[in-house]
Formats: structure tokens, sequence, C-alpha cells
């Protein structure tokens, strides 16, 4: 299976990200292939609405930055994650951006799971995001839900979340 990662942490070693590295590292040992992209770390710019997508470019977008990267695989992914620290109660600008610009392809023409992980300060504050995580993501595209895994920054780092997220990595 190919897992698609869309990390929207900027810290390299936050709990986002060892919690997308559980994950990541036991896919890849039970034989998936996975494509994980760090989008705070690449240039990719908010949608324009021009539109171009979806009259001229046939779900090409217009623009040219590192979400061609995403726009490669896009179409080759059988599962999606998400995964985002909560920042102002919802996922980052950054995972935002990459989010919009998934609006020229629109549903992936393989993906068939989805799943959300998320890190944060304060506990209980994930509602935003696991309502545009069901409503514009897994709902929209149609996809089984694998999951959503929401963490306080510790039980992010914990060797508890790394075993339920290696759980779910071998069950797919
Ligand atoms: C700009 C910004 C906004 C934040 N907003 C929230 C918030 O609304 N609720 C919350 O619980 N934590 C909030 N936090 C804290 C982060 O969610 C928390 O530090 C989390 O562990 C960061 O994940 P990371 O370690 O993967 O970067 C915010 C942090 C930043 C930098």
């Amino acid at each position: 299976m190919n897992i698609l990662i869309l990390n929207g942490s900027p810290r390299p070693h936050g709990g986002t990200k060892a919690m997308v590295d559980a994950f990541a590292t036991a896919a890849e040992e039970v034989g998936h292939e996975v494509h994980l992209f760090n989008v705070a770390s690449l240039s990719i710019a908010g949608c324009r609405a021009c539109e171009w997508c979806h009259t001229k470019g046939d779900g090409r977008c217009a623009f040219r930055d590192d979400m061609d990267l995403i726009y490669d695989v896009w179409d080759e992914a059988d599962m999606i994650v998400l995964a985002s620290p909560v920042y102002y109660g919802s996922l980052t600008g950054q995972l935002h951006c990459a989010l919009h610009r998934t609006y020229a392809p629109g549903i992936p023409e393989r993906a068939t799971k989805t799943a959300l992980f998320l890190c944060s300060g304060s506990p209980d504050v994930y509602e935003a995001s696991e309502r545009i995580y069901h409503g514009f993501v897994q709902g929209y595209f149609g996809t089984e839900d694998c999951g959503i895994f929401a963490a306080t920054t510790d039980e992010a780092k914990s060797e508890a979340m790394a075993e339920r997220l290696r759980e779910l990595a071998r069950s797919l």
C-alpha cells in the first residue's frame, strides 16, 4: 500500500513528528511504501482560487511550487494521513495551504483509507480539526476512517502512543 503522509508541524522533533515517525517506521517494516511530506519545510502557497484547474487545467494547478511533489503521488496513494499540531484550535496554516491546493486534483483516485494525527498543548481541543477531517477529507474522499489519534505533547511522544500507531500500521 502507498501511504501519503502530510505532516503540518514545523518542529522536526516535536510531538506530531514523533507520532508520524512511529507510524511510518512500522508501516515500512510491514512492507508499505511511505511518502512523507513535512509541508512546513516546503514552499507551498495557498490556493489563489483562479479556477484554472477546473476550467483549462484538467485538474492541474496553474502554479508551480513544492506542491508539485505531492501532486506527483496524489493519485497513487492508497492511504492519506494528515498529521498536525493544533494551532488556534485547528490544523496548522502550512497544512491548510497544502490541503487547499488539493482542490486542483480533487478526490485521490486510489485512496481508500485516511487517518488523522493531532498534537496539542492542552487536551480536548480537537473539535475543529476533527470536523475538517471528517467533512472535507475523509467524508469528501469517501475513505474508510482508520482513526483519529489525538494527544498532548508528552502523550504524543509516549511509548503508549507509539504502540497504538504501530498497531495501526500493522493493521492496514
Ligand atoms: C501558533 C501556535 C498556536 C497554538 N495553538 C494551540 C491551541 O489552540 N491549542 C492547544 O492546545 N495548543 C496550541 N499550541 C501548542 C501546540 O499545539 C503544541 O505545542 C504542540 O505540541 C505542537 O506540536 P509539535 O510538537 O508537533 O510542533 C499552539 C502552538 C503554536 C506555536
